[in-house]
């Protein structure tokens, strides 16, 4: 289920929802736009590129009218995948964008953590969820040990985006995916 929990920065957990409009109404005051899709027609769980971006035409086609975005793409990754390792690692430090980063949950999950204002926003995502992180915004995302979803990419720049990592060791001081998730159980 999709979860929100805000913590302080240096770790001291807070409130924790899964109330779908305080998520919506929580993340829209730090600016970041969040969404629930569904699909305008059956989706296979063994979906190609092409018949998900169909499935969704009408929410990406508002979203591109919206945004501008140059391309859009549809990424998986499953818990079989041989860089898994390494591909967790690329954004599990806190880091920056330039460009502002949306994507969308056709399946599986994954854990999103925005620091805003002093906070740590822990966002669990899941299928049919759709997030934004505003640009230079201090975040960073745990698909856990063994990673599993389906998301549309958005991007405004051909070189998508392009991480500018702090060098603070905050993320350490979080839950990570696996140990999140077992106590949303
Ligand atoms: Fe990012």
């Amino acid at each position: 289920m999709t979860t929100l929990t805000i913590y302080t920065s240096d770790g001291r957990e807070g409130e924790t929802t899964t109330d779908q409009a305080v998520i919506a109404a929580t993340l829209g005051g730090l600016g970041v736009q969040y969404e629930r899709w569904h699909a305008n027609r059956p989706l296979a769980a063994d979906a190609g590129q092409d018949e998900v971006l169909e499935a969704y035409r009408d929410e990406i086609e508002r979203l591109n009218a919206d945004h501008g975005f140059q391309s859009v793409d549809v990424v998986s990754l499953g818990s079989d995948h041989p860089d898994k390792v390494t591909l967790r690692r690329k954004f599990l430090a806190e880091h920056t964008h330039e460009d502002f980063e949306i994507r969308f949950f056709v399946d599986g999950r994954g854990l999103f953590y925005l620091h805003v204002d002093g906070q740590v926003c822990l966002v669990l995502c899941e299928r049919g969820d759709l997030i934004s992180v505003p640009a230079n915004t201090t975040h960073w995302f745990d698909m856990g040990e063994n990673p599993c979803f389906t998301c549309i990419r958005f991007f405004t720049t051909p070189e998508g985006w392009l991480a500018e990592f702090t060098g603070s060791d905050i993320a350490n001081r979080f839950p990570d995916f696996d140990t999140y998730v077992a106590g949303c159980v």
